[in-house]
């Protein structure tokens, strides 16, 4: 890798936002793709259920909508939810274009008739899917598209460390230059210059112990879009997937949603089936009410995990519909077509990001922020199933056609300083970095979970203040790692969710306290500014910009 590189746009991320960007893009504009290890180690490249759009004649637009405030708990934005629903049926026909092969039958006619499931909280079977492998079979097509094409060079195990923006560099104005990035392989930092900069690094559910999510999820984009000055919002919200895998040696293995919605049963661990005491939609209520129902009778009975049963289905349909989870817990020694699966919830989601506009715009000029990164104001107070792959590819759609209007657009070019090391020293020290992983990971899990108190909140922030002094220590001493650069982004992104989460004083959505455990009548969204923001913000105001 030169040390200097110099693309039109620099794509930080290879999961569904950062390929549909650059696919989109690459007609138009030479592309640079990162990704801080394969191009595959990806939330994406493990999304199960599939993807939620009008698809169905039976379905409708506002039934899509409706859906979707009502799981968000008041918190959506009309305008995000409205601009993401109309844009879907032709965004999954843009995957189909692209060789998606999405589950279905052949029609006389050679046309398909594509086989939509139900996941919770929607009223009508809306997702299309490639069986239970869905973010596999998208990554896979997307990938080789991406490889294909001329335009796009792609820089797997790059680790973007922080982005250069003129703020920074002590210039007047406000728009973001490129990155300094890591080269996870030999060490060395490159400057990644670029006239447009979009963010696509996922969520930070790694944040917590347990999660569904690969290493990845570390919160880079937050972090980094923070530290340049943008303003984050609603990041209390972290979703709990209800049901991953409870097995000793399964790491964070999902069991998809989508078994409920063909009729799986959570039951306790003496078979009784227990959601319909909590919700009358029972296994389909939205995300939260299972999740907190488990953890609910989990406490309750003391028990390590709750059941899934799904073997009153015939087993050729479990085994048609679910291969992949068939598959994986039979090397576990679970037959989940005569036996029911052990489950427990785990993070999964991160509902709040950087604020963004509905191109993906930041609040820094040039600087885009998409996926599970972003805050669109879709997702509200909590995600409903499916529809995250869904703003994936709407607003990296958005994104790029934004771009391509400015591409022509001459921007001053400043000369930026090379990575400066002639401080530091090599470490002898990493025990420290990963005893800080550890411990951050364990008390977000213990303090800041489904369930929360201000205690337990006050008590995280307070470790946290800790680790970061201890970490900032490090960073300016030694030369940097992929680790400790991880370990920085995490322990920034655990202030940020605790930030938000002693801001909202109620209960609403996936933020639950017991301090506050009714929902208020006034509806705000949680923004917080950075201390070193830029004085004026690249994108216009939104109703999220205030403040709770
Ligand atoms: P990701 O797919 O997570 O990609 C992030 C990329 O950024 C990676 O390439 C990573 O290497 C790169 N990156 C991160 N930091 C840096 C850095 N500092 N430098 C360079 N590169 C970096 N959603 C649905 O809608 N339907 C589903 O069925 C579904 N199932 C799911 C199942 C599982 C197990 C999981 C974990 C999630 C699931 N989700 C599902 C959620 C959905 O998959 C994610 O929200 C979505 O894939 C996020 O895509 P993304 O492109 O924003 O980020
Ligand atoms: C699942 O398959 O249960 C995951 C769906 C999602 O996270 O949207």
């Amino acid at each position: 890798m030169t040390p200097t590189q110099q693309h039109d746009v620099l794509i930080i991320g290879s999961g569904a936002a950062g390929l549909t960007a650059a696919l989109n893009l690459a007609g138009h504009s030479k592309v640079a793709v990162l990704s801080k290890a394969d191009l595959t180690s990806a939330s994406t490249f493990y999304a199960q259920g599939g993807v939620a759009a009008v698809l169905d004649q039976a379905d409708s637009i506002d039934a899509h909508i409706y859906d979707t405030l009502k799981a968000g708990a008041g918190l959506c934005h009309v305008d995000a939810v409205r601009f993401t629903v109309e844009n879907g049926p032709s965004s999954i026909q843009w995957l189909i274009d692209e060789g998606v092969n999405f589950t279905g039958e052949t029609r006389p006619d050679g046309s398909i008739d594509y086989h939509l499931t139900q996941e919770g909280g929607h009223s009508q079977r809306r997702i299309i899917h490639a069986a239970d492998a869905t973010g596999h079979a998208i990554s896979k097509t997307l990938i080789d598209c991406v490889k294909e094409h001329e335009n796009i060079e792609i820089f797997p195990h790059k680790l973007a460390v922080d982005l250069i923006t003129l703020n920074k560099l002590g210039l007047p104005g406000n728009r973001c230059l490129g990155a300094y990035v890591l080269d996870t392989k030999t060490g060395k930092i490159a400057i990644f210059k670029a006239r447009f900069v979009i963010l696509a690094t996922g969520g930070a559910s790694k944040v917590y112990l347990y999660t569904s999510n690969p290493d990845t999820s570390t919160g880079d984009g937050i972090a980094m879009a923070w530290r340049a000055g943008c303003r984050v919002a609603n990041l209390e919200f972290n979703q709990f997937h209800p049901t991953c895998l409870y097995h000793p040696d399964a790491k964070s293995f999902l069991i998809t949603e989508a078994i409920r919605g063909e009729g799986g049963i959570l039951r306790l661990p003496n078979g009784e089936a227990f959601m319909s005491k909590f919700d009358p939609r029972a296994e389909l209520a939205p995300r939260d009410i299972v999740a907190r129902a488990i953890d609910h009778e989990m406490k309750r009975l003391g028990t390590d995990c709750v059941y899934l049963d799904i073997t009153h289905k015939p087993s050729d349909f479990v085994i048609r519909h679910f291969p992949t989870v068939y598959e994986q817990c039979l090397e576990l020694g679970i037959n989940i077509t005569t036996q029911a699966i052990p489950v427990v919830p785990a993070a999964h989601y991160t509902c709040g990001g950087v604020s963004v506009d509905l191109d993906g715009q930041t609040d820094i000029g040039n600087l885009y922020a998409v996926g599970e990164t972003a805050f669109t104001g879709l997702h509200g107070a909590n995600r409903m199933a499916s529809n995250s792959l869904l703003e994936c590819f709407v607003f990296a759609r958005s994104a790029s056609q934004k771009i391509i209007k400015h591409l022509h657009q001459d921007f001053p070019n400043p000369e930026i300083p090379l990575w400066d090391e002639s401080q530091v020293t090599d470490s002898d020290e990493d025990v420290i970095i990963s005893h800080n992983w550890d411990e951050v990971r364990r008390f977000m899990w213990d303090y800041v979970g489904i369930v929360r108190t201000n205690k337990r909140l006050l008590r995280a922030q307070h470790r946290i203040e800790l680790l970061q002094k201890e970490i900032s220590e490090f960073y300016q001493n030694y030369k940097i790692s992929s680790d400790l650069i991880e370990l920085r982004n995490l322990v920034l992104a655990a202030d940020l969710i605790v930030q938000s989460a002693l801001k909202r004083k109620e209960s609403r959505g996936l933020h639950f306290s017991l301090d506050y455990p009714e929902a208020k009548s006034v509806i705000m969204n949680t923004v917080i500014t950075p201390p070193n923001a830029p004085p004026f913000s690249a994108r216009k105001p939104r109703k999220s910009d205030l403040v709770i």
